[in-house]
């Protein structure tokens, strides 16, 4: 076993792990963050995606000892002052999920794309989408929340003059 220290959502975590224990298990089993859902375990679906320095990383292709000293986002602290942000309320607006097992995923890989990339064509969102799998929504509803969430940015840049 080996102490890791790792920030997640701005909270530090200080906790004893096996030196092959995933860093998807480690956000769920140990840190109680169930948002980070695990899928395929082998970096296929994206389910298990967050944000590592600032960078979206498959939770379940890295070791959590890896991450020992690093920072992490996940989805639970997406929402701003307890509130849903404007991409999770888009999500939900324009029928983005339904089961929402693919949701988290997408969230954080689509957080880190516009931070990079803040204003990409359909086509280029389509691209980022085709590293997460979806069973429900057939996408659509997916790429109308993100494209409504490029627009609502726009605007707040505008507005900010
Ligand atoms: Fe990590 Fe599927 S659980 S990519
Ligand atoms: Fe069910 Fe995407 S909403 S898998």
């Amino acid at each position: 076993m080996r102490e890791i220290q790792v920030t997640i959502n701005g909270r530090v975590y200080r906790e004893l792990v096996e030196p092959r224990m995933l860093l998807s298990d480690f956000i769920r089993e140990k840190c109680g963050l169930t948002g980070t859902h695990v899928g395929c375990e082998h970096g296929v679906c994206g389910a298990c995606t967050v944000m590592l320095n600032d960078s979206a990383v498959r939770g379940c292709l890295i070791f959590a000892v890896q991450a020992d000293g690093q920072e992490l986002l996940t989805v639970e602290g997406l929402s701003e002052n307890g509130e849903m942000n404007d991409l999770q309320k888009n999500f939900s607006e324009c029928h983005g999920l339904q089961c929402g097992f693919c949701t988290a995923g997408i969230l954080m890989s689509t957080t880190d794309y516009l931070n990079k990339n803040p204003n990409p064509s359909q086509k280029e969102v389509k691209e980022m989408l085709s590293g997460h799998l979806c069973r429900c929504t057939g996408y659509d509803g997916i790429v109308k929340a993100i494209e409504k969430t490029i627009e609502d940015n726009q605007k707040k840049v505008l507005q900010r003059g």
